[in-house]
């Protein structure tokens, strides 16, 4: 099978009702970053913090995946896929797709503050002061904050690097360094870039349409198309 490997950013769930991150006025749903998704942001208001990541759990939650994410489901029938994605959301998962690695983190998963290994699958909406670990420590949300390491980058460059095809779907590719990842792919590698605002980019073929539109199409064109 040929590796497929999709590299999505927020632009991917935006029509699920998630929004995205720079498409309003530099505030995340009425807050700066710096405010909210900072190791800075917790040591200075860790309630303030809590309660944002509360609040996109709960749309996180309320959501449902988009004919994008369901159309890549069907790409597993012929090919090996694998997801990288931005989204702290969980929709590619309950769409169906098989192989999803989460470079910043996911939103439905606590973590220790004393032990980056101890990660809970959480059963409720809501994370509180006073959550602690099995280690006695308070519960943060599994999230890649600005100015952490991502540990998932080494992985992803892997993946990207062995890629025969790329797609890459609403990601505005500012942040580094998920950013970088597009620079990996092959020499051979066929890459796609699919976002309504997509700059050029040399050696991808760019999509200037919404995901739930584009990624359909790209996917029956890619299902039908001998190889
Ligand atoms: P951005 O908000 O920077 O970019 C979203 C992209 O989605 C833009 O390029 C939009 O044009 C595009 N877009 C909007 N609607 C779309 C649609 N219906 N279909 C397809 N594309 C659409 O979000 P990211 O690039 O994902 O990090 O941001 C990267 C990281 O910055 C995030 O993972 C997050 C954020 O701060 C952390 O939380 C650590």
């Amino acid at each position: 099978m040929k590796k497929l490997v999709v590299l999505s950013g927020a632009g991917m769930s935006a029509e699920s009702g998630l929004r995205t991150f720079r498409d309003s006025d530099g505030l995340w749903e009425q807050h700066r970053i710096e405010d909210v998704a900072t190791p800075q942001a917790w040591i200075r208001n860790r309630a303030l913090v809590l309660e944002f990541y509360n609040q996109r759990r709960i749309q996180v939650m309320a959501a449902q995946p988009n004919p994008a994410h369901l159309a890549l489901v069907k790409l597993e029938s012929k090919y090996d896929v694998r997801i990288i994605t931005q989204n702290i959301d969980d929709l590619h998962e309950r769409a169906g797709s098989m192989n999803v690695l989460h470079l910043h983190g996911e939103i439905r998963k606590s973590r220790s503050t004393v032990d980056p290994l101890l990660v809970y699958q959480m059963k409720t909406e809501l994370l509180n002061e006073g959550d602690r670990c099995e280690k006695g420590s308070q519960l943060r949300p599994h999230i890649v904050w600005f100015g952490e390491m991502v540990p998932e980058l080494p992985n992803a460059v892997d993946i990207v690097a062995q890629a025969d095809i790329l797609i890459v779907i609403g990601t505005s590719l500012a942040v580094y360094p998920a950013a970088s990842l597009v620079g990996y792919s092959g020499i051979d590698c066929k890459n796609y870039y699919i976002d309504p605002n997509a700059n050029p980019m040399h050696g991808f073929q760019i999509i200037r349409n919404k995901a739930g539109i584009a990624v359909p199409e790209l996917v029956s064109e890619l299902l039908t198309q001998e190889d």
